[in-house]
Protein backbone atom coordinates (compact mmCIF):
# COMPACT_ATOMS: atom_id res chain seq x y z
CA UNK A 1 0.00 0.00 0.00
CA UNK A 2 1.11 3.39 -0.76
CA UNK A 3 0.08 6.82 0.15
CA UNK A 4 -3.33 7.28 1.54
CA UNK A 5 -5.26 10.42 1.38
CA UNK A 6 -7.95 10.94 4.15
CA UNK A 7 -9.96 13.76 4.27
CA UNK A 8 -7.07 17.11 4.32
CA UNK A 9 -4.12 14.46 5.42
CA UNK A 10 -1.78 12.45 3.07
CA UNK A 11 -0.64 9.02 5.31
CA UNK A 12 2.36 6.64 4.50
CA UNK A 13 3.22 2.95 5.35
CA UNK A 14 4.70 2.42 8.73
CA UNK A 15 4.08 -0.36 10.56
CA UNK A 16 2.73 -3.72 8.24
CA UNK A 17 0.04 -5.93 8.82
CA UNK A 18 2.13 -8.74 10.04
CA UNK A 19 4.35 -6.62 13.11
CA UNK A 20 0.51 -5.65 14.15
CA UNK A 21 -0.13 -9.28 14.03
CA UNK A 22 2.93 -10.52 15.50
CA UNK A 23 2.83 -7.74 18.23
CA UNK A 24 -1.00 -9.20 19.08
CA UNK A 25 0.20 -12.70 19.09
CA UNK A 26 2.55 -11.65 22.25
CA UNK A 27 0.13 -9.93 23.98
CA UNK A 28 -2.23 -12.41 23.91
CA UNK A 29 0.53 -15.23 25.08
CA UNK A 30 0.66 -13.14 28.07
CA UNK A 31 -2.75 -12.58 28.83
CA UNK A 32 -3.30 -16.63 28.48
CA UNK A 33 -0.78 -17.49 30.57
CA UNK A 34 -1.14 -14.38 33.43
CA UNK A 35 -4.77 -15.02 33.32
CA UNK A 36 -5.07 -18.90 33.33
CA UNK A 37 -8.34 -19.70 35.48
CA UNK A 38 -9.30 -16.08 36.24
CA UNK A 39 -11.88 -15.75 33.71
CA UNK A 40 -10.85 -11.96 33.19
CA UNK A 41 -13.91 -9.55 31.68
CA UNK A 42 -11.85 -7.77 28.56
CA UNK A 43 -13.89 -3.92 28.21
CA UNK A 44 -12.73 -2.61 24.94
CA UNK A 45 -13.02 1.12 24.15
CA UNK A 46 -14.95 2.16 21.15
CA UNK A 47 -14.62 3.34 18.45
CA UNK A 48 -11.38 2.19 18.05
CA UNK A 49 -10.70 -0.57 19.87
CA UNK A 50 -12.59 -3.01 18.07
CA UNK A 51 -10.05 -4.34 15.43
CA UNK A 52 -8.03 -4.88 18.48
CA UNK A 53 -10.32 -6.78 20.58
CA UNK A 54 -11.33 -9.27 17.79
CA UNK A 55 -7.53 -9.27 17.32
CA UNK A 56 -6.73 -10.55 20.44
CA UNK A 57 -10.41 -12.19 21.21
CA UNK A 58 -9.38 -15.29 18.67
CA UNK A 59 -5.60 -15.91 19.97
CA UNK A 60 -7.46 -16.65 23.79
CA UNK A 61 -7.17 -19.81 24.64
CA UNK A 62 -8.20 -19.06 28.36
CA UNK A 63 -12.11 -19.06 29.46
CA UNK A 64 -13.18 -14.69 29.08
CA UNK A 65 -15.45 -12.78 28.68
CA UNK A 66 -16.11 -8.88 26.42
CA UNK A 67 -17.93 -6.06 26.62
CA UNK A 68 -17.59 -2.62 25.24
CA UNK A 69 -17.92 0.93 26.55
CA UNK A 70 -17.72 4.35 24.94
CA UNK A 71 -16.50 7.29 26.64
CA UNK A 72 -18.54 10.51 25.53
CA UNK A 73 -16.54 13.40 25.95
CA UNK A 74 -18.18 17.06 26.50
CA UNK A 75 -18.09 20.45 27.35
CA UNK A 76 -20.08 21.19 30.26
CA UNK A 77 -20.20 24.47 32.24
CA UNK A 78 -17.27 27.03 32.31
CA UNK A 79 -17.13 25.77 35.70
CA UNK A 80 -16.79 21.84 34.93
CA UNK A 81 -15.03 22.42 31.97
CA UNK A 82 -14.48 19.56 29.87
CA UNK A 83 -16.70 16.08 31.59
CA UNK A 84 -16.54 12.83 30.63
CA UNK A 85 -18.95 10.13 30.55
CA UNK A 86 -18.48 6.15 30.46
CA UNK A 87 -21.25 4.44 28.60
CA UNK A 88 -22.64 1.07 28.31
CA UNK A 89 -20.78 -0.43 30.83
CA UNK A 90 -23.80 -2.90 31.70
CA UNK A 91 -21.61 -6.07 32.99
CA UNK A 92 -21.67 -6.49 37.13
CA UNK A 93 -17.34 -5.75 37.29
CA UNK A 94 -17.86 -5.98 41.07
CA UNK A 95 -15.08 -8.54 41.93
CA UNK A 96 -14.07 -9.32 38.20
CA UNK A 97 -10.72 -8.81 36.82
CA UNK A 98 -10.95 -6.24 34.04
CA UNK A 99 -8.30 -6.04 31.22
CA UNK A 100 -9.32 -3.03 29.63
CA UNK A 101 -8.17 -2.61 25.99
CA UNK A 102 -7.48 0.48 24.28
CA UNK A 103 -6.70 1.13 20.52
CA UNK A 104 -3.74 3.91 21.38
CA UNK A 105 -2.51 5.59 24.98
CA UNK A 106 -1.36 9.16 24.02
CA UNK A 107 -1.47 11.41 26.88
CA UNK A 108 -3.31 8.87 28.91
CA UNK A 109 -6.00 11.15 30.17
CA UNK A 110 -8.81 8.43 28.18
CA UNK A 111 -7.13 5.92 30.47
CA UNK A 112 -6.86 7.68 33.59
CA UNK A 113 -10.50 8.65 33.30
CA UNK A 114 -11.25 4.89 32.65
CA UNK A 115 -9.52 3.64 35.36
CA UNK A 116 -11.31 6.33 37.64
CA UNK A 117 -14.65 5.29 36.71
CA UNK A 118 -14.02 1.56 36.78
CA UNK A 119 -12.82 2.06 40.62
CA UNK A 120 -15.74 3.09 41.65
CA UNK A 121 -17.58 -0.84 40.39
CA UNK A 122 -15.26 -1.91 42.69
CA UNK A 123 -13.33 -5.24 40.11
CA UNK A 124 -11.06 -7.30 41.68
CA UNK A 125 -8.13 -6.10 39.41
CA UNK A 126 -7.98 -3.84 36.67
CA UNK A 127 -4.99 -3.81 34.04
CA UNK A 128 -4.57 -2.05 30.32
CA UNK A 129 -3.92 -3.51 27.29
CA UNK A 130 -3.05 -1.03 24.55
CA UNK A 131 -2.34 -1.86 20.68
CA UNK A 132 -0.09 1.19 20.67
CA UNK A 133 1.34 3.26 22.90
CA UNK A 134 3.15 6.66 22.82
CA UNK A 135 5.67 7.07 25.80
CA UNK A 136 6.89 10.41 25.08
CA UNK A 137 3.66 12.08 24.97
CA UNK A 138 2.34 9.91 27.93
CA UNK A 139 1.69 12.30 31.16
CA UNK A 140 0.06 9.76 33.18
CA UNK A 141 1.29 7.62 36.21
CA UNK A 142 -0.75 4.48 35.40
CA UNK A 143 1.02 1.33 34.25
CA UNK A 144 0.25 0.32 30.61
CA UNK A 145 0.49 -3.09 31.99
CA UNK A 146 0.55 -5.31 27.86
CA UNK A 147 1.70 -3.35 25.08
CA UNK A 148 1.83 -4.38 21.55
CA UNK A 149 3.91 -1.74 20.03
CA UNK A 150 5.44 1.53 21.20
CA UNK A 151 5.45 3.86 18.77
CA UNK A 152 7.01 8.03 18.68
CA UNK A 153 5.03 10.86 19.04
CA UNK A 154 3.33 10.85 15.30
CA UNK A 155 -0.44 11.04 14.02
CA UNK A 156 -1.11 6.96 13.02
CA UNK A 157 -4.04 5.42 11.47
CA UNK A 158 -5.60 1.77 10.50
CA UNK A 159 -6.24 -1.49 12.41
CA UNK A 160 -9.27 0.63 14.33
CA UNK A 161 -7.54 4.18 14.91
CA UNK A 162 -9.23 6.77 12.39
CA UNK A 163 -8.49 10.40 11.42
CA UNK A 164 -11.43 12.19 11.51
CA UNK A 165 -13.86 8.70 11.20
CA UNK A 166 -11.22 7.50 8.17
CA UNK A 167 -8.79 4.98 8.50
CA UNK A 168 -10.47 2.45 10.61
CA UNK A 169 -10.21 -0.14 7.67
CA UNK A 170 -7.00 -0.01 6.82
CA UNK A 171 -4.52 -2.72 7.42
CA UNK A 172 -1.44 -2.24 9.54
CA UNK A 173 -0.45 1.43 10.55
CA UNK A 174 0.17 4.35 8.46
CA UNK A 175 1.20 7.40 10.14
CA UNK A 176 0.89 11.11 8.76
CA UNK A 177 3.36 12.02 5.75
CA UNK A 178 5.78 14.47 6.04
CA UNK A 179 5.03 17.89 4.22
P1 LIG B 1 -5.27 10.14 25.25
O1 LIG B 1 -6.45 10.38 26.13
O2 LIG B 1 -4.45 11.39 25.01
O3 LIG B 1 -4.39 8.98 25.71
O4 LIG B 1 -5.82 9.77 23.82
C1 LIG B 1 -6.49 8.61 23.57
C2 LIG B 1 -7.41 8.73 22.38
O5 LIG B 1 -7.01 9.76 21.44
C3 LIG B 1 -7.39 7.44 21.60
O6 LIG B 1 -8.34 6.51 22.10
C4 LIG B 1 -7.68 7.90 20.19
O7 LIG B 1 -9.08 8.01 20.00
C5 LIG B 1 -7.09 9.29 20.12
N1 LIG B 1 -5.73 9.29 19.53
C6 LIG B 1 -4.57 9.61 20.14
N2 LIG B 1 -3.52 9.51 19.30
C7 LIG B 1 -4.04 9.10 18.12
C8 LIG B 1 -3.45 8.79 16.83
O8 LIG B 1 -2.23 8.87 16.59
N3 LIG B 1 -4.32 8.39 15.86
C9 LIG B 1 -5.65 8.27 16.05
N4 LIG B 1 -6.24 8.55 17.23
C10 LIG B 1 -5.44 8.96 18.26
Amino acid sequence: MSRVRLHDLDFVPFIPEGEVAAAIDRVAARLNTDYTGWRPLLIGVLNGAFFFAAELMKRLTIECEVTFVKVASYHGTRSTGKVSELIGLSERIEGRHVVVLEDIVDTGSTIRYIMDALAEHHPASVRIAALLFKPDAYKQEIPIDFVALNIPNAFVVGSGLDHDGLGRNLPGILKIAEP
